[in-house]
């Protein structure tokens, strides 16, 4: 990172790529989801130390429930340890927000959500979003719900809704864009991320599996990002 860099003010990534890294070495995926976390909590420091206001980071799609149950029950738990240390918050600063649908999560899991985001929402660091049980099509159509209810209810008119109101009805809402994101593990697809907050957001694909990528990984995705010329339609 150098000083004149332009540093996005909203990164976005998919972690993809722990079970292939565990299959390489013989290991449960679990185990390279656990991997995966540790790399999770280290690039959340390096973005907080580089200035990067806001971080999404997914977790767990709306997809990922086709997985074996206890491959779904692995990532649970590394979420609930992610979660349980509440003390991290306070001193790292960071504002953790938990996106995605919380109805189909243990009740157990909704209650610790609950108190880390509400004991980290005056922490000033970095805010990370942790995208569990996202799916951006799921957050279109939830959105969708709200702003129906509030038409039928009479609250609103129908020519109040714009893509501000849509907006103000994401989990993201009074967030910016994401403007990158980043997915290690070589594919190069959106897998249902971040598909309203990503309309004009840079990509950058890296075969680099989840559990190898480092905070110099993290430092060139920014160098690319900030090489990049953003023209959002215009010339
Ligand atoms: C990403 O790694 C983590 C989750 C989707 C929970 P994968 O588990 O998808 O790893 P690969 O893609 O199978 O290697
Ligand atoms: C995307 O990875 C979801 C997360 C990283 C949580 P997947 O491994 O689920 O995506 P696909 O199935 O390869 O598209
Ligand atoms: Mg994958």
């Amino acid at each position: 990172m150098t000083q004149s860099q332009t540093l996005p003010d909203h990164v976005g990534i998919i972690m993809d790529g722990n079970g292939r890294w565990a299959t390489a070495r013989g290991l449960s995926r679990n185990r390279g989801h656990k991997r995966g976390a540790e790399v999770f909590g280290e690039i959340v420091r390096h973005a907080k130390r580089l200035g990067i206001p806001y971080l999404t980071v997914y977790a767990f799609s709306t997809e990922n429930w086709n997985r074996p149950p206890q491959e779904v029950a692995g990532i649970m738990d590394l979420l609930r340890g992610y979660l349980r240390d509440a003390d991290r918050y306070r001193k790292e600063n960071v504002q953790t927000q938990i996106i995605g649908d919380k109805a189909q999560l243990d009740a157990d899991l909704v209650e610790m959500i609950a108190k880390v985001e509400e004991g980290s929402r005056n922490n000033t660091g970095i805010h990370v979003n942790i995208a569990l049980n996202y799916g951006g099509r799921d957050e279109l159509v939830h959105a969708a719900r709200k702003i129906a209810a509030m038409i039928l209810e009479g609250s609103i008119p129908l020519q109040s809704v714009d893509h501000s109101m849509l907006e103000r009805c994401l989990y993201t809402a009074g967030q910016p864009d994401v403007d990158l994101i980043i997915r290690t593990g070589g594919e190069q697809r959106v897998s249902n991320f971040l598909l309203w907050q990503g309309a004009y957001a840079e990509f950058v694909f890296t075969p680099t599996l989840w559990p190898d990528f480092t905070a110099a990984d993290l430092d060139a995705a920014l160098e690319e990002f900030s090489r990049r010329e953003r023209r959002m339609g215009g010339i």
